[in-house]
Order: C-alpha cells, then structure tokens, then sequence
C-alpha cells in the first residue's frame, strides 16, 4: 500500500506562530491565559495548562492585569479595548493576514462601504472581522445566503482566511450582479489554497483519503469536504485512534492531509498505524503465498 502524505499537511505559519508563542510563555514560567484555545487539539492545551497557560473561553473571565495571549484567529476591536481596560498584558499572536483583513475593513468602513465578509458566521475569526466595522457586515456562507433582490451601492467584500476558493468565486459572481460599485478582497490565506490544492489533487489520485484534525476546526472540515468529493472513500480522524484499519484492507493507496492547527506528531501517529497495518499484511500476504506454493 502506498501512503502519500500532502506537503502542507498541518501547522501554517500563523498557527506555528501562535503555539511557539504560548510556548515560549509557559517555558518561562509564566501564567498567562489564551483567549479561546489556541489550536483545536486537546493534547497541546492540556500541556499549556500543566504549564501555567490556561484558557479563557470569553473576556469576562480574565482578571485584571493577566497576561493574555491572542491566538491567530484575531479578536474584535472591541475586545482589544476591553483588555487594554483590564490592563492585561497583551501578547499577541494574530496571524498577520487576519490583521490584514482587519485594517481593510475597518478603512473601508469607515469610507461608506457595506462589508461582506463571505465565511462562517460563528467562526471566532469572522467574527473578530466584523468587529472592526462595528459588527455591521453581512455574512454569507453560500449562495443560500444571498438575497437576490437586495441591491448595494457600495460593498467591499473579504473572506475568511480558511474558506473555501472555489464556493468563495461562485458567491463573488452572484454579488457582482446585485452591486453598484464593489471592491473586492480575496483575503484566502495562500497557506489554505495551496493546502486544499493538494488535497483536491491527492483525493483524485488514491483509493482513500484520511483527513486529520479537529472536529471543531473549520479548516479541516472544508478539507474532508474537498476529498470526499473526489475519493468517496474519506475519513476525518481526530487522532490515530478514529483511524478503523479495517476500512482500508482493500485499498492499494492512501492519502493523509491535516488542517491547519493539527501538530506533526498527530500525523505522525497517524502514518505510524497504517505502515503498522500494512506491514502486517504483507507479512499476511507473504504467509498465503507460501501456503499455495
Ligand atoms: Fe494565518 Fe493562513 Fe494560518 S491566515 S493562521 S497562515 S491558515
């Protein structure tokens, strides 16, 4: 059996970042508190607790004065200011391209644009965009959210940095119908199109797809979206353990991407389990070929 595991599978620079930075906190000893976990792996924020570095889930629960780490989601201008209010000290780990998308917004708000932000209402990324134009945007997910039979004057529309690039062109198409003037913004990370490229390409090629990664990250749901349409035969596995070997008995290649917050080592156990497997087959293989001979 074949495996082929996708260049990009796993960390993006934004994550690595933000987890090197927690990292380098809970080295010195320091307690400190991300706002929202910092990736969606279980392992890695326990470790971080055991360390001193704890999670928030909202700023109400932060004391005054914490040390409070910012993950690469980004927050709202809001919540900046209700820090600073705490006089928390801020480290802070937002992804350079959501800062990006956040000065676009806010500038372009502030000069009469409606913003659109095409992406998951209840992703804490999007909405820590829409709290740079005073939570005023509108946020589409998919054609479905599309009311035809608005008309806008003036729209500046962005993207969540995770969505999807070939859903992003179909709605950008359908709102260029409905806008007088429009400015446009294709704020997908190059971290995320070059991942999902892969995937789509790998997904065509092999008998099964195994996609790792949290079951809250919305990255790599998108991603066991993109494979499952290509490789019928697709698994999101959270860690090695969901991998069901038996699934695979038949298949001559397999191939492994993960999102963007799953750690090296969790793909590493994963790959580690099917060349186990494999190798008992062919030891199986071996072992029936004999017998008929
Ligand atoms: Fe940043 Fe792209 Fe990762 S926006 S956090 S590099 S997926």
């Amino acid at each position: 059996m074949q495996i082929t595991i996708a260049k990009s599978a796993g960390f993006c620079f934004g994550v690595q970042n933000a987890v090197q930075k927690a990292e380098d906190v809970a080295l010195k000893g320091e307690r400190a508190v991300t706002l929202g976990p910092i990736i969606h792996n279980s392992q890695v924020i326990e470790n971080l607790k055991a360390k001193g570095v704890d999670v928030a889930e909202d700023i109400s629960e932060i004391n005054e004065q914490s040390k409070v780490i910012i993950r690469s989601h980004g927050i709202s201008k809001e919540d900046y200011n209700r820090l600073m209010a705490l006089n928390a000290e801020i480290v802070d780990a937002t992804c350079p391209y959501v800062k990006n998308i956040h000065k676009i917004v806010q500038e372009k708000h502030d000069l009469g644009y409606k913003i659109i932000i095409i992406g998951d209402k209840e992703h804490p990324e999007v909405k820590g965009v829409n709290g740079w134009c005073e939570n005023s945007a509108i946020i589409i997910n998919s054609l479905d959210d599309i009311n035809i039979q608005k008309n806008f004057e003036k729209v500046c529309i962005v993207a969540q940095t995770t969505f999807n690039e070939e859903k992003w062109q179909e709605i950008v198409c359908s709102l260029i119908k409905i806008s007088k003037e429009i400015l446009i913004f294709n704020t997908i990370c190059s971290a995320t199109q070059v991942r999902q490229q892969e995937a789509k390409e790998l997904s065509k090629k092999v008998d099964a797809m195994i996609v790792i990664g949290g079951k809250e990250s919305s990255n790599t749901k998108k991603l066991y979206e993109i494979c499952r349409e290509n490789c019928p035969l697709t698994i999101f596995a959270e860690t090695a353990e969901d991998i069901d070997l038996n699934l695979f008995k038949d298949v001559n290649s397999i191939g492994i991407t993960a999102g963007a917050s799953t750690p090296d080592y969790v793909i590493k156990e994963a790959v580690d389990k099917i060349n186990n497997f494999n190798n008992k087959q062919q030891i199986n293989i071996e072992k029936e070929k004999k017998k008929v001979d």
